[in-house]
């Protein structure tokens, strides 16, 4: 008998992907991928189409399919489904205004983590509503139904009806109320003066709809929720993702309602929490560095390697394009410690010293608001197999990082949830864990201190 196969989507900010997996066991069948346009402000049927180029010859062979996505986008749409304005994503910083007027309507931070379980800054969705309504009125008005990125590719599989979204990327709204585990449509409507439609909330392992055909369509969720339930996350574990956005997050049982606003309290995708410290400037740190020097982050590695730590006094303060951790929107890069003798090799070493000191602040913010020790260090994301990060990390961390294989991790969680869905079962199915490397190396604490010097001088 042929196996049951189900499909998993990644709707990232960059691209489609498209993994086509043998449901009883997690076994890669078959992949496909396809671009998204640039920019923070982008037409979501963009990624329809994509969808349709990743999926091309996939769909048809699978039983059950799950859409993972690019958290928090505002997908604003008219009575007739279609987009009022470009989506805004989560690195669209041009609602950060809103974001503080919303945290004080909301009643200053800590109310406002009560509520909706995060301090909101300008990735939330519903700073993006605000600004819509002060920017574009007419758009504003026109607003019939608001979806997240992940429900608008949902919606486009099964054909019409109803919008669908589940509880881990409704968390990113700033309109859903994790204490309560459902939406606060009045909060919808204070961000964008006049009520609107919302998704319907499924269940983590419910089925949503079936397709004309009969495929199965599960809740979908958020990319961070999804990577989560791939990597099958325990007590203990944390995990470091380097992507557009650097993200470090870890599984707890119990809602977190950080009024400082380091760390989002999201639910994640299997009924529990997904606490979770996020950077804007991650790969783009090191993207920056490729451009200047005139190579690939293969090369940059290689120079990092080739120059000592602390980079002969070279620090970055790498928060380019604004920053959320720290809470910087309109901060830039600084570059200390320059000297005529500065090498090319302390360029590419300054940069991945920042990248990781950056996510070391993430690690420890988390931890310190969960209370767990990180036992685990999980390193994934594009920069994840650089042999400069395999040989950083752990100095800069202070503890072993590992590093599972090379892998779409946040398309293979989707494809876990509607393998769950598929199955009925009360757990996600059993598949093997990644093969990974761990890497160890002497803590380095001065690295840390110098870049945390230059972080609290600048703003
Ligand atoms: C998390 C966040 C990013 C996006 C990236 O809050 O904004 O990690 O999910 O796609």
């Amino acid at each position: 008998m042929a196996a049951d196969l189900v499909l998993g989507i990644d709707s990232s900010t960059q691209s489609t992907k498209a993994v086509l997996v043998d449901a009883s066991d997690g076994r890669v069948v078959a992949q496909q991928s396809a671009p998204h346009p640039t920019g923070t402000a982008v037409d979501p049927r963009a990624w329809l189409d994509a969808f349709d180029q990743a999926t091309d010859g996939l769909l048809p062979r699978a039983s059950a399919i799950s859409i993972g996505g690019q958290q928090h986008g505002m997908v604003a749409l008219d009575r007739a489904g279609e987009p009022v304005h470009d989506a805004l994503l989560w690195n669209d910083t041009r609602s950060s205004a809103a974001a503080v007027d919303l945290v004080a309507e909301l009643g200053g931070p800590q109310a406002c983590a009560e509520t909706v379980g995060s301090v909101l800054v300008a990735s939330f969705t519903s700073t993006k509503l605000r600004w819509l309504r002060d920017h574009e009125p007419e758009a504003a008005a026109r607003t019939h139904e608001v979806l997240l990125p992940h429900d608008y590719v949902s919606r486009h599989v099964v054909g019409s009806g109803e919008a669908f979204t589940d509880r881990g990327d409704a968390s990113g709204t700033g309109y859903f109320s994790t204490a309560d585990d459902a939406w606060r449509p009045d909060l919808a409507e204070a961000a964008i003066g006049h009520a609107v439609g919302l998704p319907r909330i499924v269940a983590p392992s419910g089925i949503a709809a079936k397709t004309a055909t009969g495929l199965a369509v599960g809740a979908g969720t958020g990319d961070n929720m999804a990577a989560a339930l791939a990597l099958d996350l325990g007590p203990g574990d944390v995990v470091v993702s380097i992507g557009t956005s650097g993200v470090a997050s870890a599984v707890s049982v119990s809602r977190i309602a950080d009024g400082t606003g380091s760390v989002t309290g999201f639910a994640d995708a299997t009924g529990r929490f997904l606490p979770m410290a996020t950077t804007m400037n991650a790969a783009r740190i090191l993207d920056l560095q490729c451009r200047l020097l005139g190579v690939d982050h293969g090369e940059l590695g290689r120079l990092a390697l080739a120059a000592p730590a602390g980079a002969n006094g070279l620090t970055i303060s790498p928060y380019y394009d604004g920053e959320r951790t720290p809470n910087r929107p309109d901060a830039t890069g600084t570059w200390a410690g320059l000297t005529s003798g500065t090498s090319r090799e302390d360029v590419a070493r300054a940069a991945f010293e920042a990248l990781l000191c950056s996510l070391a602040d993430a690690v420890d913010l988390l931890t310190g608001m969960t209370g767990e020790t990180a036992t685990r260090i999980l390193l994934v994301g594009g920069a994840a197999g650089n042999p400069a990060v395999h040989a950083l990390a752990p100095a800069i961390l202070g503890a072993p990082v590992t590093v599972p294989a090379p892998g779409e991790y946040v398309a293979l969680g989707a494809a876990r949830q509607a393998a769950w869905a598929w199955s009925g079962s009360t757990e996600p199915p059993s598949w093997a864990p990644p093969h990974a490397e761990t890497y160890t190396a002497t803590p380095n604490p001065l690295v840390r201190e110098a870049y945390a010097r230059l972080r609290d001088r600048t703003s």
